[in-house]
């Protein structure tokens, strides 16, 4: 799962005290297990090795160039979906021939910069994409490779936000117009089209959907070849679990047992696979730390107030998502025997965890059993390495928190915490 471990009652990341962090770096803080980024970049490989895949990390998740540049030292290629995205994943030194660039919107500008540093494929999402992108191939002389996005119409069984691959959703166009897109298309001289893409939903906790939609793919791939296209690359897009309980996602090698003797044929007659997985690398590689400003009651509930909120981690006030939540140092040495809803544990208070925003929709955890809670306390907010800092915001004026990677029995900053200067560098009286 990851390398957060209580020892002798409190939380370490790999070999340093949590606590330790919190103090020497303020909070709220995002901190990083590099030795888990790595761990599940390597169970994704090693599982899918027999078919080969370029492994492109999704950038959108967690996009700190540190974290960037540990996946592209194990191997990773680039999943992006913007210019911005591009020139983070170019500045942490990765290869553009290694990026994929999806993305319903991308503005001519982006096109422009994305030819211009030769990224390696546009997964192209609509017709008037690839007609906008041809145009400026064609008006800068410059060629590319593009894959078309499909909408394969499977169920994810995920949050309706993150649900990506179903009929009339805004992503890809449907399966019964991919052969009139490749008709109409296939043939462009700079920009070939010789590759399907799609992505359904994020996160999927059960294989059966990628079985679905990976057969739908695979059936289009044989008719656009009896048509007389060539399609070389299959992109299988992202969406594994994440341990947001312990043990609640299907390891890498569950999803590869379904989904590799699918294409194993296919692999060894030449087609390339492209797996774009965001959350199941960084989501249990990081935790934030926040600090107990205040407890309080009203009514008959416990508040603890404090300074992360949902301007830190957006995911429970947004999609109501389960943040597993504890002390760095509970009071006795209450340590969680696993992350659960629900623990059965004596001397545990029900409370809830919520954000300094005047907002009441600002919370991290709702109706939680905790150890009891002063202030003062750091608390853990587990699996938030994927979707929180990225989606991380200044509301109510708060400076982005800062960001700090272990290694082992080292530590970094990796990104300062902002000011109040940094609030208003890019504003004019
Ligand atoms: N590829 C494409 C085209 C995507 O749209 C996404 C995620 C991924 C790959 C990576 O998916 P992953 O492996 O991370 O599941 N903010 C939401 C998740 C949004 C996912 C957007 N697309 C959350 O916090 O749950």
């Amino acid at each position: 799962m990851d390398e957060f471990r209580y020892q002798s009652g409190s939380l370490f990341c790999e070999g340093v005290a949590m606590h330790d962090l919190a103090q020497a770096f303020g909070t709220p803080c995002y901190v990083y297990s590099a030795s888990t980024l790595r761990q599940h970049f390597t169970r994704l490989s090693t599982a899918f090795a027999p078919v080969d895949p370029l492994i492109c990390y999704s950038v959108k998740c967690c996009s700190n160039l540190a974290i960037l540049r540990i996946l592209i030292e194990c191997g990773a290629g680039m999943d992006v979906v913007s210019g911005g995205e591009i020139f983070r994943a170019l500045r942490a030194g990765g290869d553009p021939k290694n990026f994929v660039y999806a993305g319903v919107g991308k503005s001519d500008q982006e096109i422009r910069y994305a030819l211009q540093q030769r990224i390696g494929l546009f997964n192209v999402e609509s017709e008037m994409e690839f007609e906008t992108l041809s145009r400026i191939a064609h008006e800068t002389g410059m060629s590319t490779c593009a894959a078309l996005r499909v909408n394969p119409d499977v169920d994810p069984k995920t949050h309706r936000y993150t649900t990506t691959g179903k009929r009339e959703s805004k992503f890809g166009v449907d399966l019964e117009r991919a052969l009139a897109f490749f008709d109409a298309y296939g043939h462009d001289p700079l920009v070939a089209l010789r590759g399907i893409h799609l992505h359904i939903g994020s996160p999927v906790y059960s294989t059966d959907p990628y079985l679905e939609s990976v057969r739908k793919a695979l059936a289009l791939i044989d008719k656009l070849e009896s048509k007389g296209f060539h399609v070389d690359t299959l992109d299988l897009g992202g969406g594994f679990g994440a341990d947001y309980e312990s043990d609640q996602s299907p390891l890498a090698s569950d999803y590869a047992r379904v989904i590799v003797p699918l294409l194993q044929a296919r692999v060894d007659a030449g087609l390339r696979i492209i797996l774009e997985p965001g959350r199941s690398i960084a989501a249990n590689a990081g935790v934030l730390l926040t600090k107990v400003e205040y407890v309080k009651k009203s009514g008959d509930r416990n508040f603890a107030i404090c300074d992360a909120g949902m301007h830190t981690l957006l995911r429970p006030s947004h999609y109501g998502a389960f943040h597993f939540v504890w002390p760095t140092d509970p009071v006795g040495a209450l340590v969680p025997p696993r992350r659960a809803r629900e623990l059965v544990m004596a001397g545990l208070e029900r409370t809830e965890v919520v954000g300094p925003l005047c907002e009441t929709g600002d919370f991290i955890a709702e109706d939680r059993m905790l150890p009891p809670l002063d202030r003062g306390d750091f608390l853990a907010v587990f699996t938030a390495g994927a979707y929180g800092m990225a989606m991380a915001s200044r509301y109510n004026s708060h400076p982005l928190p800062a960001e700090v990677l272990v290694d082992g029995d080292h530590f970094r900053l990796i990104r300062e915490r902002e000011t109040y200067d940094d609030l208003v560098r890019h504003e004019h009286r």
